[in-house]
């Protein structure tokens, strides 16, 4: 596996190559979650480029930018094992050279949602995406889907730019418990990593209600008592989109749709999220 500490160092790896490139874009503490999507690039491309980069400008509290884990040796062996061609591992100087001042907004999606309560983030994420994307000229990236607004912003900032790279998510890896895998997890102590259940036994509640045919106010309602439950837990957002337009459903489920969920548990910002289809037959058509 090569390493790539700067632009023109990717450059010129990449202008050899021939055939079809993957991108999985990370901040790094690599986990079982990232290897899917790795697993899933080899599938897709002939050559798999993983990007490692704490991107700063995504981050609004610095203590949380400081206190994001780092662990790049670790990483490198994960992905030498499972056959990553190219790691791009750059500095924050390099990414963001002196004078760096140009941004890329979705304008509604990045301020609504999780992007109301993180305000700037989603800017942060799309202005680091499109560099990374012009960077290593990818014909595939790789996004999981636990980050449902981020893949919704990635997406829609491809498709409103024109750009020449194919979206592809990739579903949540779950502890055997339940927990969605997040490098976050690791600042959790054992009781904050037994409270972090909270978001999946929530999501558990409000899937089961929506497949009964439950409205998203009642699914909501569930959803915050379950949290609310849980002393170690605050939670911070929850929204339920439609999974195409990502505008607000408020009324009866009668298409794919995402419930958005994060929650502070001990003062570690957690996500998590689940896709719902409508029951098959509205409950007002069941006999
Ligand atoms: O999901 C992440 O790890 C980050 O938001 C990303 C996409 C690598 C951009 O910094």
């Amino acid at each position: 596996m090569e390493t790539c500490a700067t632009v023109a160092a990717m450059r010129r790896l990449r202008e050899g190559w021939q055939g079809r490139v993957a991108l999985v874009p990370t901040m790094g503490a690599l986990h079982e979650g990232h290897m899917a999507l790795v697993a899933a690039a080899r599938m897709a491309a002939e050559r798999v480029v993983v990007s490692i980069f704490v991107n700063p400008t995504q981050f609004g509290d610095p203590k949380d930018l400081a206190a994001y884990p780092r662990t790049l040796e670790a990483d490198r062996a994960m992905l030498e094992g499972a056959g990553v061609d190219a790691l791009f591992a750059p500095d924050v100087a390099e990414i963001y050279p002196e004078g760096d001042e140009t941004i890329v907004e979705t304008l509604r999606l990045a301020g609504v949602f999780h992007g109301a309560v993180r305000p700037g983030h989603f800017r942060g994420v799309a202005t680091v995406v499109l560099k990374l994307f012009n960077i290593v000229r990818p014909d595939i990236a790789l996004f999981g889907e636990k980050d449902y607004q981020q893949l919704a912003v990635i997406r829609r900032m491809v498709r409103d730019l024109f750009l020449p790279v194919a979206i592809r998510g990739v579903p949540t890896v779950r502890a055997p418990d339940g927990l969605a895998l997040s490098s976050r997890n690791a600042r959790l102590s054992p009781e904050g990593r037994a409270a972090a259940l909270v978001l999946s036994r929530a999501l558990d509640r409000a899937e089961r209600l929506a497949a009964a045919g439950a409205p998203p106010e009642r699914l909501a309602e569930a959803i915050r008592e379950t949290v609310a439950a849980e002393p170690r837990a605050t939670l911070r957002g929850l929204d339920i989109v439609d999974a195409e337009s990502f505008a607000p459903v408020t009324e009866a489920i009668t298409r794919r749709a995402g419930i958005m969920l994060s929650a502070e548990v001990d003062g570690v910002l957690l996500i998590d999220q689940r896709e719902i289809d409508p029951p098959i037959d509205p409950p007002e058509d069941r006999p």
